[in-house]
Formats: C-alpha cells, sequence, structure tokens
C-alpha cells in the first residue's frame, strides 16, 4: 500500500499559503508589532532558554505546522519509538536510545523483555572499569598507570564520543589523555601514536557490527604497534585493549577477551550510542559521575518531548521550523553556531545525527518523496565563524537559517574575553535579523557609490540557544533536543530515520577497488573508463 503523500494535506496546503503570505514580511515589522516578541517566543526547557523571536514565524505559523504534526501522526510515532516498536522498518529493529538513559525504575520493553536492567548493567561495569583507569589500579602489562587512550572509531563510534570529551574538557581527569583514531589514513594512526608509550596506552576498539574497514584496519595496526612496543608479547594485547560493539563473535575473532568488552545493542543506532558503550573514554576522561549528569540531562529532555503537548514541546518547535524553512520557504541548509570553543566538534556530530538520519530520498513505504527532507547541516564555533563564512551568511544570496548556541559562563576566568564572546554572538543574531537599510547606511554618513555594499536586507533567521555554562548535563540536554528534532522532522517526512543504507555503495566499490589496489590486479570490466584511468594512475605509481 502506498502512504499518501504529507503533501496532498489540507494542512501542508495551509502552510504554502501561508508561506506565501509571510514571505514579504520582515523581521524588522513582526518585532515591531509585537512587543512582547520575544518574552512571548522564548521557552525553557531543563537548563536551556531557547529564543525562537528572530525566527520567520508568526503565532499562525506555529498553528499550522502543529498540525502539520499532528497530521503526519508526531505524537503516535514517538509514543512508538519509545514503547520499542520496531520503527526502523528496514532493518526490522526498535530505536530505543531513550533507554540508554533511563533511571534504573523505568522500564523500556523490546520484543517483551524490559532493556533497563542490561543498561545499567553495562554502566555499572563501564563505571567499575572507568574507574580502575583512573585511578592506576588497571595497568598495563608491564604494571604502568594508563596515560593514553585511544578509541579507534569511525562515524557513530568516533563523533560523539570525541565531540564530548571535548565538551567536557573541564572535567577531564588531568593526568588522563583520549585521542581519537577514525581515518583510515595511516596519518591518523601514525601521529595519535607517535609521541606515545605503549606501555601507558590503552586501545578501545569501538564499532557497533566491528566489520568497518576502517576502525578493523586501525585496531589491527594498533595491535601490531603496540606488541612490537612491548617486546613481541601478544599476551600483552589483553591489558591494551577493549572493545564496545554489539558483535561478541566478532569481538572474540579480533583477539579481544570478551569480558573486556563493553555491549550494546542492535536498537542502538551508532549516531546514538555515546551515552552507552560507545561512551567508555569519554566515561574514562570524566568519570562516572559526570558521565551519569550527562545522562540525567538527556533525559530531562527525553520525558519533555514525550509528554509535553506539542505546542511547548521544544524539540517539536524547533523541528517545525527546519520543516518550514526546508519545505516552504525553501532553504536548503541549517547552520550550527557554538560560540563556544568547547563545542568546537558539535557541528560535525549532528552533521551524522542529521544527514545520515534524515538524507533520505524515499518514505516508509519505499515510494519515493515529491518534497525534500533533510538540509545541509553545518557550522563552526563563532567568534572563528565571523572571519570565513559569516559574510555569506549576512549578504549571500541563500538565507541559511542558523542556531547559535552560547553560555552565560565561561569555563575559565580570562576577563574580558567571555563578555567579548557573547557580544559577538548576541551581534551577530541581531544584525542577521535586522540587517541595516540603505537609509541608515546613508544616514551614517557612507558615501554613495558604497550605501549598497554596505547594506543588510536582514530577515535572516536564528536561534539562540543559552545555557548557565556547558555543564556535562547540559551537554545531555542539547544533544537529546538535537536528536528529537531530527526524529521530529524524519516523522513529517515519513522517512526512516534509524537505517543508513546510502553509505552501502560506496563501501562495497571501495571493498572491490582495495583489492585490485592491494593486489596490483585491476579489473576494468568493473568500472568506467574514469574510474579505471584513476585505478591505473594509481598502480603505476
Ligand atoms: O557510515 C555508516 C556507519 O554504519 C555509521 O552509521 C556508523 O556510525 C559507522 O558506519 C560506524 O559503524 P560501526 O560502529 O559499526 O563501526
Amino acid at each position: 500500500m502506498t502512504l499518501h503523500s504529507i503533501t496532498d494535506t489540507p494542512q501542508w496546503r495551509a502552510l504554502v499559503t501561508h508561506a506565501e503570505d509571510l514571505k514579504g514580511v520582515h523581521l524588522r515589522e513582526l518585532f515591531a508589532a509585537d512587543p512582547d516578541r520575544a518574552e512571548r517566543f522564548t521557552l525553557r526547557l531543563g537548563s536551556l532558554t531557547i529564543d525562537l523571536s528572530k525566527q520567520r514565524i508568526t503565532a499562525e505559523t506555529v498553528r499550522l505546522l502543529i498540525e502539520l504534526a499532528e497530521a503526519a501522526g508526531l505524537r503516535a510515532r514517538t509514543e512508538a519509538m519509545f514503547c520499542g516498536e520496531r520503527i526502523n522498518s528496514t532493518e526490522d529493529r526498535a530505536v530505543l536510545h531513550t533507554a540508554l538513559r533511563a533511571n534504573s525504575t523505568d522500564r523500556f520493553i523490546v520484543a517483551g523483555e524490559d532493556v533497563v536492567p542490561e543498561v545499567h548493567a553495562v554502566l555499572d561495569k563501564m563505571a567499575d572499569f572507568s574507574g580502575k583507569v583512573r585511578s592506576g589500579v588497571w595497568t598495563g602489562s608491564t604494571g604502568q598507570r594508563v596515560r593514553t587512550v585511544v578509541n579507534i572509531g569511525i562515524g557513530g563510534s568516533d563523533l560523539g564520543p570525541l565531540m564530548a570529551y571535548r565538551a567536557l574538557t573541564p572535567f577531564v581527569h588531568p593526568e588522563l589523555e583520549v585521542r581519537f583514531v577514525s581515518n583510515v589514513d595511516p596519518a591518523h594512526l601514525v601521529d595519535a601514536t607517535a609521541d606515545l608509550e605503549p606501555a601507558e596506552t590503552l586501545f578501545i576498539v569501538a564499532s557497533k557490527t566491528f566489520t568497518t574497514a576502517e576502525t578493523l584496519n586501525n585496531a589491527r595496526n594498533a595491535r601490531r604497534w603496540l606488541v612490537e612496543g612491548l617486546g613481541g608479547d601478544p599476551a600483552a594485547v589483553a591489558k591494551h585493549f577493549v572493545a564496545l560493539s554489539t558483535n561478541a563473535a566478532e569481538v572474540a575473532a579480533f583477539g579481544i577477551d570478551t569480558a573486556n568488552m563493553f555491549e550494546f545493542w542492535d536498537w542502538v543506532g551508532g549516531r546514538y550510542s555515546f551515552d552507552a558503550a560507545i561512551g567508555l573514554s569519554l566515561m574514562i576522561a570524566v568519570g562516572a559521575d559526570n558521565f551519569g549528569q550527562m545522562l540525567d540531562g538527556f533525559r530531562t529532555v527525553d520525558r519533555h518531548f514525550l509528554t509535553t503537548d506539542l505546542e511547548k514541546n521544544v524539540p517539536v518547535l524547533v523541528g517545525l521550523i527546519g520543516v518550514w524553512y526546508r519545505n516552504f520557504l525553501d532553504l536548503p541548509t541549517h547552520a550550527v553556531l557554538p560560540y563556544c570553543q568547547h563545542l568546537d566538534r558539535f557541528p560535525a556530530y549532528l552533521q551524522q545525527l542529521d544527514m545520515e538520519s534524515n538524507g533520505k530520498s524515499v518514505r516508509l513505504d519505499g515510494s519515493p518523496v515529491d518534497y525534500d527532507t533533510g538540509p545541509i547541516v553545518w557550522g563552526e564555533p563563532g567568534t572563528n565563524g565571523q572571519h570565513a563564512f559569516f559574510q555569506l551568511i549576512h549578504q549571500g544570496t541563500t538565507v541559511i537559517p542558523s542556531d547559535f548556541i552560547g553560555f552565560l559562563h565561561s569555563a575559565y576566568d580570562l576577563p574580558p574575553q567571555h563578555e567579548l564572546l557573547m557580544a559577538n554572538m548576541f551581534a551577530q543574531a541581531e544584525a542577521l535579523a535586522f540587517g541595516k537599510t540603505a537609509e541608515e547606511v546613508r544616514a551614517a554618513g557612507v558615501a554613495e557609490e558604497l550605501v549598497a555594499h554596505r547594506t543588510f536586507a536582514g530577515n535572516r533567521p536564528s536561534t539562540v540557544i543559552l545555557a548557565d555554562a556547558l555543564t556535562p548535563s547540559v551537554l545531555g540536554q542539547l544533544v537529546a533536543l538535537y536528536e528529537h528534532r531530527v526524529f521530529t522532522q524524519g516523522t513529517i517526512w515519513g522517512v526512516n530515520s534509524f537505517d543508513q543504507w546510502g553509505v552501502e555503495l560506496g563501501k562495497a566499490l571501495a571493498s572491490q577497488i582495495a583489492e585490485e589496489l592491494t593486489t596490483a590486479t585491476p579489473n576494468p570490466g568493473r568500472h568506467d573508463s574514469s574510474t579505471n584511468a584513476l585505478i591505473q594512475r594509481f598502480l603505476d605509481r
């Protein structure tokens, strides 16, 4: 049975009409017409304040978007996710990352079984192991304590822990460092280990499937580096390698004792997994208490998302505003601009979360969509971005909805730099929204031939997210906010946000070509003339 397209609904058509009405309306007019606009469109969720007033929306826009969400069955699909239904239909799996941050008294059922006890058993095992590494009770094979943890993983097995490790830098154990190796480019592993002592190094091999070529190749070469560096005894591996995976058989086949494996489950997507075992490197760095506070933050937002009316539901509202821009104002990208150096990898993390989830062209029943789906997500921390790409955000021909994320307090006391940082963030959001008219430019005495160049159209929308400080709890809240935003949008678009078949073709072709390159036996019958020429050029090197 083919599902009706969401574009056929009266709710969608009403938004098309509404967008026509609102296209010519400037944020300057919306603010002038409503002195309470900032207050009206500022929401609070846990420790987060979310100012949506600089979005190109009115109360009517929100009302119509919520009707669309209702027409798309958002409430029912949310409940289905939390109830452990197999909503990842193309992989026939439940989607229960929310169970990873459950209280021990909560119940999350998958196939008739409450998974919370298992989740807590793994968290306890992680806490025990982390405590031993942090205190020096866990030593390497020569009895020396671990100084450096190297997480080997890619995609969701890298970006989440890496992003969170950097975000929580002030909470990291002063005598421990975590490094992350993801790329199959040998430079990544070689550079990351160049100055390390094998005797003081712990490798964490993180891979949900334990079949990912990049990770297994890096892990094999890391093992060789370790064993050679410790005098050639393979028994050393047991004290220097642990695994994070759903695949015990492959972990054992690799040579890691499954006693040193931290398990997770097929109902956790890779890009939703750093609050489970994939976060082991993070837990070692910041300790189990801080990790637990991060899970509390996630849970605060989960509960809000599950139980709050759509009208006041923050992840739902920010998700719907994203749909508004993507589908009704035709804006193809979304920028995430943390004014916080510690969030420097947050945009990269969100790229996988959002683009791997909603970069889809068919709906749940396999029929093609007749509307745009996931936006291109990108960003960099401010103020750096201001001196690179902000010119285009201010005066380019593509309007880019942006999220500004900032904190009232810095982790470091270095006056007046935090004030300067935040002043820049507030100023950018203001300038984007209100711009500068030609009259204002002239009134400032600018020469007539420069007036057009120095005029800013404004009406460029943004959300400002503020919190007191970047604590573990706030980080959990932020990530959960974006997770549920992505879910909301995927539900409106009727796509499966939990598979990633699009990465398979490239992987399969790479493994064929890898065989041709490593054995120096090109197989021209397999490829086009361009690819054959590139392969030959490589083999002729
Ligand atoms: O690139 C596809 C992907 O499957 C991601 O979804 C995943 O996070 C990444 O590869 C790594 O997979 P694994 O954790 O199984 O090694």
